[in-house]
């Protein structure tokens, strides 16, 4: 059967990983959690004193450091490694999401992760998630989903995620802290959040995570069905 990449954009804490690792998972496909490959650049940077705006410092950092993926052979889960070493814990901080968004609007960080994205997906058989997945990194996606949500319930999510992890953030904070992030990536210069002209969306306020991926699962069999007619 043809191998397809299923691009799945939008903003944070709508289910976009949680939906993506499932149909993944049903498709037997690869899958790629593109955030969490800028949340390990952000990590390297601050604990290497790099500032944003020291481009040759960031340069240097992007050419030694290694951002990879491992699969946890207890959970099923692919974890983020820094040059080697199991760093998924770390980048879910919240002092990593108050400082992301800065970090991913730089040009080099961008071209270098987009180059990665691009070679893990090139063999197809992948379902990516990210903010310009189906816009910049695979804009020829054969599936394209846009996910959105009311901001409340993604705050109470992203606060549940945290405190699962030992993190006790208020409300208000997570809040504040989600709406800087769409406000930065959907108005940076290189490749903002947007939903691309073909992608199709999905706002996730009131269904739950099995209708999600049923969506999405929908989505694929056109995808399929076309390229059968094709
Ligand atoms: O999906 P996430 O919340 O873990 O992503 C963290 C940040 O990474 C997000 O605020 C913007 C950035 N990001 C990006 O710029 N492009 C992507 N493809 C994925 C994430």
């Amino acid at each position: 059967m043809k191998q397809l990449v299923i691009a799945i954009d939008g903003y944070s804490s709508c289910g976009k990983s949680t939906t993506a690792k499932a149909v993944a998972h049903l498709l037997h496909y690869a899958y790629v959690d593109t955030g969490a490959m800028y949340r390990g650049v952000t990590l390297y940077l601050l604990e290497h004193g790099i500032a944003c705006d020291d481009l040759p410092a960031v340069e240097q950092a992007l050419k030694t450091l290694s951002v990879s993926f491992r699969r946890n052979r207890q959970t099923g889960r692919n974890e983020l490694f820094l040059d080697g070493v199991n760093r998924e814990d770390d980048i879910r901080q919240m002092r990593i999401s108050n400082s992301v968004s800065e970090v991913s609007v730089i040009p080099q960080v961008r071209h270098a992760l987009v180059a990665q994205q691009q070679r893990m997906g090139r063999k197809r058989g992948v379902v990516m998630d990210g903010r310009d997945i189906g816009t910049t990194v695979f804009p020829d996606a054969e599936v394209k989903i846009f996910m959105t949500a009311d901001m409340e319930l993604r705050a109470r999510r992203r606060q549940m995620e945290l405190a699962d992890k030992g993190e006790h953030v208020p409300l208000a904070e997570i809040i504040e802290n989600l709406r800087k992030r769409d406000h930065i990536d959907s108005n940076r210069a290189e490749s903002p959040l947007r939903r691309a002209a073909d992608a199709v969306l999905l706002d996730t306020t009131h269904i739950t995570i099995s209708e999600q991926v049923d969506f999405v699962l929908d989505q694929v069999s056109a995808a399929l069905f076309a390229a059968g007619r094709a």
